[in-house]
């Protein structure tokens, strides 16, 4: 794969100001904005819905890399796929019918993506792999920002990255939870396409500087 992409998630940002925070996410030169839903079942906290990707996408062309961590995620991906979702990831532990789900979000125009929790092995996902788009790897278990990167959890990227290359799939690998410039080193060297950081970007002045030092660059 390319260059590394680096995804600042809004779960950090003032929820009072997500319209300021996805200008910030433009003037650092993210390419991508990645939007957690959590729905207080699948995971113990609550986010937004998709009103707030349908308000924000007129305010960026950023890539919109939207996280589902939700039970039945079949009933919401037609409401984000419609409101300006660029990319749609699901959990394979929330689901029974996950090619078909996966097959539904690409028909509605989407890239479609799985995402693994720390306790979940890669092989979870193993008849699924010529189907995806992206397969977001969690470093921490998913609910909050501002979690310690479990390492444990780069040994999957390393798999993926192997196992694409066995394949000839062509999927990107996403590392989510934990990701800061203390561990973006080893979680690129891991074989990861995409870091997606949360607090580290929000809590960084220099934001330009950070996504700079994110992508290895
Ligand atoms: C966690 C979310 C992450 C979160 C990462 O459940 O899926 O996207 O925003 O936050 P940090 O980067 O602070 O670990
Ligand atoms: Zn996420």
């Amino acid at each position: 794969m390319s260059t590394v992409i680096v995804a600042p998630s809004l779960l950090s940002a003032d929820f009072s100001d997500f319209a300021g925070a996805v200008r910030e996410i433009d003037a650092s030169l993210a390419p991508w904005a990645h939007l957690d839903v959590m729905d207080g079942r699948f995971v113990p906290n609550l986010t937004f819905g998709p009103k707030l990707v349908e308000d924000l996408r007129p305010l960026t062309g950023a890539f919109f890399d939207v996280h589902l961590m939700t039970e039945a995620p079949e009933s919401l991906i037609p409401l984000f796929a419609a409101s300006g979702a660029d990319q749609i990831s699901f959990h394979i532990e929330a689901v029974v019918h996950a090619h078909r789900i996966l097959e539904r979000i690409k028909e509605l125009g989407k890239k479609a993506g799985i995402s693994l929790v720390p306790s979940t092995p890669v092989s979870a996902l193993g008849e699924l792999l010529p189907f995806v788009d992206y397969v977001l790897v969690m470093t921490v278990n998913p609910g909050f920002g501002g979690q310690t990167l479990i390492p444990r959890c780069l040994d999957k990227v390393r798999l993926l990255a192997k196992l694409r290359e066995e394949g000839g799939y062509a999927y990107r690998i996403g590392a989510d939870g934990g990701v800061n410039p203390e561990t973006a080193a080893a979680v690129r060297a891991a074989g990861t396409d995409v870091l997606v950081a949360g607090s580290a970007f929000f809590r960084t002045q220099d934001k330009k500087g950070l996504v700079r030092v994110l992508s290895g660059a």
